[in-house]
């Protein structure tokens, strides 16, 4: 028996003229000639340019069988080739179908007929060049976020995802049937419990999906996304946007480092991502809305922002920004109120540029149990909802503050995808839970 050793292909293409080399994977594109099959092979690692030649009829009928996305073996010897994507070809003397496909149905033709059909078809979309490209972003994403909070010290958590109480309001709750209890939801937001956690541990994360019924269908909303959450005792909003916008650096630096080529796959602008550095601007809410008004928007202090006006005002900037100092009614209850000022809080949102908005929400919480009471009273919530949550205000309540970054929101930034959908495998929406 031969046993031969694959190579993932981005190895085959640092190889030499001449190296005998073998891959597998599946057929990406194909053309027939009367004396040789073109494929161009893909794997996980990138795609490969083959050519099967008549002088092997054996394998060179096996190759006209081949259809788009068959599942292949191929040996053969490496030559150069400037015409070949990566600058090389595989001249082939072996080659073993693992799979004949049925007729791929995702056809030029079968896109353009219906503008969902991509989503319909999410399960065999995913290997295109495309998604494979985003998918190794968000990947990056993902690791950078626990490296920069492990280096910064930061404990790694698991918050439940039944819970019995709102953190963003009830209106976006997802009641679950939970052994015929009235009162368990999918969790909006992981903060209550990693509140809890730094009486233990003082500074925790945690990565995890949240749940959000939103019922409007728009570029930047799922039902489940991930949410990458921090808190940390002792700590101000100033120690926090600095936390978030080292974060953000840290994230943006990892993808153009490691995700280059990626990039260019999806013809991503780099040179806003390579001018991406700390500090990021702050601006006041109220500023903020004398800019907008400028522009011409019909908004006055205490409304909030929406995607319209985030996107207006963050065109203007090439860099993240915060906006500081929401109003009392824009934010939940649990926001601390500026001393200075109690109609406003001290919060901050921080917004992706190029018209991109909201990535990260967060702020500093109410640690005074008398100021936490009223404002539950004040928001009409059920202060028997959030027992275990005002009791953190009785057995040595420290300052501290948090923040909400929503992940599918960045790598929809990063890659300047134009919806979130993009942004994530199997994306749920109010009309999407399929594939
Ligand atoms: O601003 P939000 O609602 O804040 C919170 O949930 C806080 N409890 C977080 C915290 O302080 N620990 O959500 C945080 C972020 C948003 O800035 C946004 O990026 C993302 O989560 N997000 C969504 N992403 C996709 N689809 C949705 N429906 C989202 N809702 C929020
Ligand atoms: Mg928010």
């Amino acid at each position: 028996m031969i046993i031969i050793e694959f190579q993932a292909i981005s190895d085959v293409l640092k190889s030499r003229e001449g190296e005998k080399v073998a891959i597998r994977g599946w057929v990406y594109r194909k053309r027939e000639f009367k004396d040789k099959v073109f494929l161009v092979v893909r794997d996980s690692s990138g795609v490969l340019q083959c050519v099967v030649r008549d002088k092997f009829p054996k394998i060179f009928n096996s190759a006209k069988k081949a259809t788009i996305e068959s599942s292949i073996e191929l040996e053969g010897i490496l030559r150069k080739d400037p015409r070949a994507p990566g600058g090389y070809e595989l001249d082939v003397n072996y080659l073993k179908l693992i799979h004949i496909a049925e007729p791929f149905p995702i056809t030029k033709s079968a896109v353009d007929a219906a503008s969902d059909f991509l989503l319909d078809v999410r399960h065999l979309w995913i290997r295109s060049r495309r998604m494979t490209a985003i998918l190794k972003v968000r990947d990056t994403i993902f690791k950078a976020i626990h490296e920069f909070f492990r280096k910064r010290g930061f404990y790694e958590v698991q918050a439940p995802m039944f819970v019995t109480a709102a953190v963003e309001g009830g209106a976006t709750l997802f009641k679950v049937d939970y052994f015929n209890r009235k009162d368990v939801y999918l969790t909006q937001s992981s903060q209550f419990y990693l509140e809890v956690l730094i009486y233990s541990l003082e500074k925790v994360y945690t990565i995890a999906p949240s749940f959000r019924a939103e019922k409007s269908r728009t570029r930047r909303h799922l039902t489940e996304f991930w949410h990458a959450e921090a808190e940390v005792a002792w700590t101000g909003l100033d120690d926090l946007m600095r936390l978030e916008e080292d974060l953000i650096a840290y994230i943006v630096d990892k993808v153009l480092e490691e995700r280059s080529e990626e990039l260019g796959i999806l013809n991503r602008n780099t040179s806003i991502l390579e001018n991406i550095k700390t500090p990021f601007p702050r601006l006041s809410y109220d500023e903020v809305i004398s800019i907008l008004q400028d522009k011409g928007f019909n908004i006055k202090w205490g409304d909030d922002l929406g995607s319209d006006e985030e996107r207006a005002l963050t065109l203007d900037f090439d860099k993240p920004i915060f906006v500081y100092g929401y109003p009392e009614a824009c934010k939940a209850f649990y926001h601390k109120p500026m001393p200075s000022r109690p109609e406003v809080t001290l919060s901050a949102d921080m917004l992706a540029p190029e018209g991109y908005g909201e990535v990260i929400g967060g702020g500093e919480r109410i640690e005074d149990l008398e100021v936490l009471i009223s404002k539950i009273n004040k928001f009409g919530l059920n202060p028997d909802d959030y027992k275990w949550y005002v009791d953190l205000r009785r057995y040595g309540s420290v300052p501290h503050s948090g923040f909400g970054l929503g992940i599918d929101r960045l790598v929809m930034w990063i890659c300047g995808l134009n919806h979130i959908r993009e942004a994530v495998p199997f994306p749920r929406d109010i009309r999407k839970v399929y594939p």
